[in-house]
């Protein structure tokens, strides 16, 4: 190149993004609505809150003062960051529904500081949060690779690409809670498919605590996670010509003492029927009648060791904030 030639930004050079939804996310929010709509109880996987005013309002989420599990989540990634980065001397993160990144950014410090972050993989149903994160992180770390891969974790894992040296899989901010045990023992197996015997899996997962907590870290007094959760129904409208008014519904949250998850719902305010144009589906609701948008499972260290035992990885490092209300979870393949 000659002297005179600017140079290609590094943010440009080092960006790479994939991406395999390409219609195929629209077919699964249809057979979703199809399947979950017509059941005797209505209910809707939570990956679908997630358009670009779902994750801003996610976002928001994390800063109320009722949600504790993001700030949680950081002091211990704070606390153990350079330890966890001289556990794994990992040259690469990929993390899970990875939305902003914002917490990720300890853990990419550390790795920066000790030397051998080389490539960060976003994985993220949502495409502006994937494409607006590689933008942020390709200029905050310079030399950093990022590899943004635009697709639902729990069918596209296979399009992550091949670890170039020891990995830390990060699945944060207790996603992992949004599914019900089994299915969270399958995704499990699935994503311990992604590691090598060098590599580890971190993990968030909330804590079993006083349901006064939880239900107000779900039910916030300024209605954001109200609205987060009626914004379900705006993608629906959006994406298959329904007309739900979300006004139609009120929010609730509440914790199973049971199960021990939270369950968010959607309560028909009166009986009606909507149209979803595009499956030539309508759907009734009773007065009263309530939609499950999400369950949140909140975990005791016996029932992730259970999950984890289940998936063929076994723990290294259980790390909790001073309070315990969450933690954060090291493992790796089972040597057995
Ligand atoms: C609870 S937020 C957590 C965001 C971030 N990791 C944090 O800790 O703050 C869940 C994130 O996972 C993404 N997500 C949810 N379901 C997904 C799926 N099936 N495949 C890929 N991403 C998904 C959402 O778009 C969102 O960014």
């Amino acid at each position: 190149m000659a002297p005179s030639q600017p140079r290609q930004p590094l943010a440009e050079a080092s960006i790479r993004i994939d991406s395999h939804l390409d219609g195929s996310h629209e077919r699964s929010l249809a057979e979703d609505v199809l399947d979950g709509l017509t059941r005797p109880f209505k209910e809707l996987p939570p990956k679908h809150f997630y358009d670009a005013r779902g994750a801003e309002l996610f976002d928001r989420i994390c800063e109320l003062p009722e949600y504790y599990p993001t700030r949680a989540e950081r002091a211990i990634l704070e606390q153990s960051a350079d330890e966890l980065s001289t556990l794994t001397n990992a040259v690469e993160l990929v993390e899970l529904g990875s939305g902003t990144a914002a917490k990720t950014r300890v853990l990419l410090d550390a790795l920066d500081a000790a030397g051998t972050l080389e490539r960060y993989i976003p994985v993220d149903v949502t495409e502006s949060m994937v494409r607006d994160c590689a933008e942020a992180l390709a200029q905050e770390y310079p030399g950093l690779r990022v590899h943004g891969v635009i697709g639902d974790f729990e069918r596209h894992l296979d399009r992550v690409p091949p670890a170039t040296g020891p990995r830390i899989v990060a699945f944060l901010g207790g996603t992992i809670g949004n599914f019900p045990p089994g299915s969270r023992r399958r995704v499990l197996r699935q994503i311990a498919r992604l590691l090598g015997p060098a590599d580890h899996l971190l993990m968030g997962t909330d804590l079993v605590k006083d349901p006064r907590v939880l239900e107000a870290a779900y039910d916030d007094a300024q209605g954001v996670t109200a609205n987060f959760n009626r914004n379900v129904l705006r993608v629906i409208n959006r994406e298959l010509q329904a007309d739900f008014d979300p006004e139609d519904f009120d929010h609730v949250a509440l914790f199973d003492p049971h199960n021990e998850w939270i369950e968010m719902r959607l309560r028909a305010r009166r009986e009606h029927t909507t149209l979803v144009r595009d499956l030539d589906l309508p759907v009734h609701f009773d007065a009263g009648e309530e939609l499950r948008t999400e369950i949140s499972a909140k975990f005791t260290p016996e029932r992730l060791q259970g999950d984890l035992a289940a998936a063929g990885l076994e723990l290294v490092r259980w790390l909790t904030d001073p309070d315990e209300l969450f933690a954060l979870s090291l493992s790796r393949l089972s040597s057995r």
